[in-house]
């Protein structure tokens, strides 16, 4: 194998999701220093607390102490180099965080024992079950009083419609929390901690042992040979492909902040997880091994320096070797160029590079040119990337200049963020006034979008809160336009459009939207806008 093919081959891409508080921030970390790259534990979180005072982000991220975009980390682990694409939780839940997820090869989804499947988690599962992609569990806070892992395995299953497969389970919980048994194996891997931030010592007895009652205790080996006798005897068997097709998701257990299972769950997922995947583009698979350099823009951060009104675009690479030398084509835009200030984070740092590969994630100066789904590939060639799909807003406020006589300017910057993917634009065609209504997936877009207007265009606005919570795009059976007469629609269910003239329903309930389908049978209905991924 060429080092060419090599540096491909050991790349892993994946996102990490969780409902806020699961314990992101803190596993993100741990698997930084089980990778060496950073030596003690706290230095990222201290980061995160402090970057309020410390980074040149925007003026809005610094008044409120919160990143308003993902991030992405690389580090290296027994030979792999593994890419995480953070994915913001808390006030910050944007509609990048569901993009973030389309650059992302597997998923890693933090579950809190005590907690188990909560909102947010339901969300972000339901846009990589979309895709299909591995799906692996770390059932997180082992050590604290957490639910019978039986239950949350079972609740995974019928809450989110996927098979689990637990690869470990946890011995004991809480204080008596004290290792894994790992059932490949039949090992127990018995942890000692140092305090959470140096890695745990681990010891691997077998299951028979004789000195297994003195280790964990005769109750715990008790519960724990019943429990695995429960498991072989009722779990369905393991199939890798099932998991590569995020149809059967491995479960393991441990505790972020104590380090223990942290390292087995590493391992574990990394060895299942697949090299950079193959892309669509309209007919061709575009595979990560091709020779020539691919890409595709999925994330656009404005505003990193306001002077400037420069901005970042990320871009997953699909294939080949990206080398900042060299000039690439920017599809879209129908120009070559070479793309400018390309950079990583490694670990905490930002860093300028100098090439790349497939699985990699590089954010390059974007004078503003390109848009989120944009594809960049090699002089001479002219494939686009399927399309990232739009994802439902759910806060809806109608939103108008102060000074009539600025509405240009301020249409012209608010199709400028939403160009950038930061809100999404709608107008009511169908009522005497047109109206524009913004919809956003998560609040914080509205602060961003008043605070954008008025500093980098200008305009004062107005928003009137709008009781819409749910959207569907709608296509009618016979592909024409659908018109509003011939809708049967309750009180709280407004038809509007894009700006691409997709046509959709606002709704005030989930109810309406069951209700709503039910009356117009003829009416499909979808929560993506846009085709494939
Ligand atoms: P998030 O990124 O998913 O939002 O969660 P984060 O890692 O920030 O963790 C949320 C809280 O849960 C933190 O406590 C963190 O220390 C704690 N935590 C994470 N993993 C574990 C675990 O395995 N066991 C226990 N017991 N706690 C865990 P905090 O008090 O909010 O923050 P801090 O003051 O500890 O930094």
């Amino acid at each position: 194998m060429s080092k060419y093919q090599q540096e491909i081959t050991r790349r892993r891409t994946f996102a990490i999701i969780s409902h806020p508080d699961a314990g992101k921030t803190t596993l993100t970390e741990k698997f930084l220093l089980y990778g060496g790259a950073i030596a003690q534990a706290g230095q990222v979180k201290g980061k995160k607390n402090t970057r309020a005072a410390t980074s040149d982000w925007m003026e809005i991220e610094k008044q409120r102490g919160i990143s308003v975009t993902s991030s992405v980390m690389q580090f290296q682990y027994e030979g792999f180099c593994v890419n995480i694409l953070d994915t913001p939780g808390h006030q910050d839940f944007s509609e990048d965080t569901y993009r973030t997820l389309m650059a992302a090869d597997s998923a890693v989804m933090v579950i809190d024992g005590a907690k188990g499947v909560e909102a947010q988690t339901r969300k972000l599962f339901k846009v990589c079950a979309m895709r299909d992609i591995p799906i692996f569990t770390f059932v997180n806070k082992m050590d604290r009083e957490a639910r019978d892992p039986f239950e949350l395995c079972e609740e995974l299953e019928k809450e989110l419609g996927i098979e689990t497969y637990p690869m470990n389970w946890p011995i004991g919980d809480g204080k008596e929390f004290q290792g894994v048994y790992d059932r490949e194996n039949h090992q127990i891997i018995h942890f000692t901690g140092h305090g959470g931030a140096k890695a745990a010592t681990a010891t691997q007895v077998s299951l028979g042992d004789p000195g297994l009652d003195t280790l964990i205790g005769e109750r715990l080996h008790a519960k724990l040979s019943e429990d695995v006798e429960l498991l072989d005897g009722a779990s369905a068997e393991f199939d890798l492909a099932k998991v590569r097709h995020g149809k059967l998701s491995p479960v393991f257990f441990g505790s972020a902040l104590t380090n223990f299972g942290v390292e087995p769950f590493l391992e574990g997922f990394l060895r299942m997880t697949t090299p950079p995947l193959p892309r669509l583009a309209g007919e061709t698979l575009v595979d990560s091994m091709d020779d020539d350099f691919s890409a595709f823009v999925f994330k656009i951060q404005a505003n990193m320096n306001k002077a400037h009104r420069d901005r970042i675009a990320f871009m997953r690479v699909v294939s080949g070797r990206f080398d900042a030398e060299k000039e690439v084509y920017h599809v879209q835009g129908g120009k070559k160029l070479r793309l400018s200030r390309p950079q990583q984070l490694m670990a905490a740092e930002r860093e300028i590079i100098e090439e790349a590969y497939a699985g990699d994630i590089i954010g390059v100066f974007d004078p503003g040119i390109f848009s989120i789904g944009d594809t960049l590939c090699a002089p001479g060639k002219k494939f686009r990337f399927d399309p990232i799909p739009t994802f439902a807003p759910e806060h809806f406020r109608r939103v108008r200049p102060l000074d009539t006589m600025k509405r240009k300017q301020f249409l012209k910057g608010a199709e400028q963020i939403a160009q950038e993917g930061a809100i999404q634009m709608f107008k009511t065609p169908y009522t005497g006034m047109e109206e524009i209504i913004v919809g956003v997936v998560g609040t914080l877009q509205f602060d961003v979008l008043e605070y954008r207007l008025k500093s980098e265009y200008g305009v004062d606005i107005f928003m009137e809160g709008l009781p819409y919570e749910y959207l569907r795009w709608i296509t009618a059976d016979d592909g024409e336009p659908v018109k509003e007469e011939n809708l049967t629609l309750g009180t709280d269910t407004k038809l509007v459009e894009d700006f691409k003239g997709r046509q959709l329903l606002l709704f005030g309930s989930k109810w309406a939207v069951n209700w709503t389908q039910e009356r117009n049978p003829d009416l499909t209905f979808s929560e993506f806008g846009g085709a494939g991924i």
